[in-house]
């Protein structure tokens, strides 16, 4: 079964946009490419025909989805890992690997193999309820994050006080020590199927001091050269450590005290390598294709710095999307919206982002918060 690359049948597990945007490399490869996703407006949906309906969640569904074909691979790792594992007994290269996956579908798992590996991490406790919170009081205040399902902060909540128990979770949880953070940076790595890696240049998250919600990731990241390499070093050994083929997106916190720790990884392509579009000599969907079809890896040098602005539908509008000011903010030099095609808006809803470019990062900056200001998505 060893098919040329561009020979091979590949399927997806998981039709939005961050699928939408490995199809639309795939193109350039010539790539046969199948995406299964239960939604049937899924932004897949519009650039394919190759979508089959059908849950990722599902071991039936993924099962007979990747009999059919060569590759499995996905953009969401929230997928039937035991339908993955049979595939791969049978022969199929499932990538990234179904154990991967599995270890990281769940924060514990997660929290247990930083610690086995020696990687720096927040330190934590596992609770089966809510219940068995009480016995840890004495090392408040604490972020309780839910093991498993949770996704852009929704499993997550933070415990300062004992009176704040009334509101936790009720369910297997890690007990995670508040962290000091001065800022929180992530990495890409990527290693192919003969173990090369390369690591994508560092991306800071800036917050919106209010609402602490992040508004621009940008890249490159104001860190010295010390925590640069240092993440790159981390990365490329959790990438060894598990032997993984695909891409591994890696979130960490830089403590006040200059402490590299990571807080927690994704086995995908990721929100925070949208700018190596347009910003690096090769993307983040490239070089997930190049990896997991054994092909060399790209170059990931960054090209001019970027700032990343993602589009979420504006509070208090939901209905059919309208999208407010593209006109004006198209009038700029080194702006780049991608729209995710997505019908309905509702309020939050990640609809689509902007990469900004220039020559250096704070004008990039500054050309982005005009942007923000500019560009909404409202409702019809
Ligand atoms: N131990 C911690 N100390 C301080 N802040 C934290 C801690 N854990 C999480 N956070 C904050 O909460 C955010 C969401 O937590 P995270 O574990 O990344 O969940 P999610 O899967 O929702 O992204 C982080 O980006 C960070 O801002
Ligand atoms: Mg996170």
């Amino acid at each position: 079964m060893n098919k040329l690359f561009n020979h091979k049948k590949i399927g997806i597990l998981g039709g939005g946009q961050l699928g939408r945007m490995l199809l639309q490399k795939a193109m350039d490869f010539a790539l046969e490419v199948y995406v299964l996703d239960p939604d049937k407006s899924a932004p897949c949906k519009s650039i394919t025909s190759n979508i089959v309906n059908g849950d990722f969640k599902n071991y039936e569904d993924v099962y007979h989805f990747g009999k059919k074909l060569d590759l499995i691979t996905i953009e969401i790792e929230n997928v039937n890992v035991e339908a993955l594992k049979k595939l791969q007994q049978e022969g199929k290269e499932v990538y990234p690997q179904p154990e991967i996956i599995e270890m990281i579908q769940d924060k514990g798992l997660q929290k247990i193999f930083y610690q086995t590996h020696g990687i720096p991490t927040a330190d934590f406790f596992l609770v089966e309820n809510k219940q068995q919170i009480e016995k840890y009081l004495d090392y408040l205040p604490f972020f309780q994050k839910t093991r498993k399902g949770g996704y852009d902060g929704k499993g997550v909540r933070k415990i300062v006080a004992k009176q704040h128990l009334s509101n936790a979770f009720d369910e297997p949880c890690v007990l995670e020590r508040m962290v000091d953070v001065a800022k929180e940076i992530s990495v890409i790595v990527a290693r192919n199927v003969a173990g090369e890696i390369q690591t994508f240049p560092l991306v800071e998250s800036v917050f919106n001091p209010q609402a602490h919600l992040v508004d621009f990731l940008i890249c490159p990241a104001s860190v010295s050269k010390k925590i640069q390499e240092e993440a790159e070093n981390l990365a490329r050994k959790i990438a060894e450590q598990l032997n993984l083929v695909g891409l591994l997106a890696i979130e960490y916190f830089l403590t006040k005290d200059g402490k590299l720790l990571v807080n927690e990884m994704a086995p995908r392509v990721h929100n925070s390598g949208h700018h190596t579009i347009e910003a690096c000599v090769t993307s983040q969907f490239e070089q997930h294709w190049r990896s997991i079809l054994n092909l060399p890896l790209g170059d990931t040098s960054l090209v001019r710095p970027a700032v990343m602005v993602n589009l979420l539908g504006s509070e208090g509008f939901e209905g059919e999307a309208h999208y407010v000011g593209i006109e004006q903010i198209l009038k700029y030099s080194g702006v780049y919206p991608h729209l995710y095609g997505k019908k309905k808006v509702k309020a939050y809803r990640k609809m689509g982002h902007i990469t900004v470019t220039d020559k250096t990062l704070s004008s990039a900056m500054q050309k982005a918060r005009k942007i923000k200001e500019l560009i909404k998505v409202t409702a019809l």
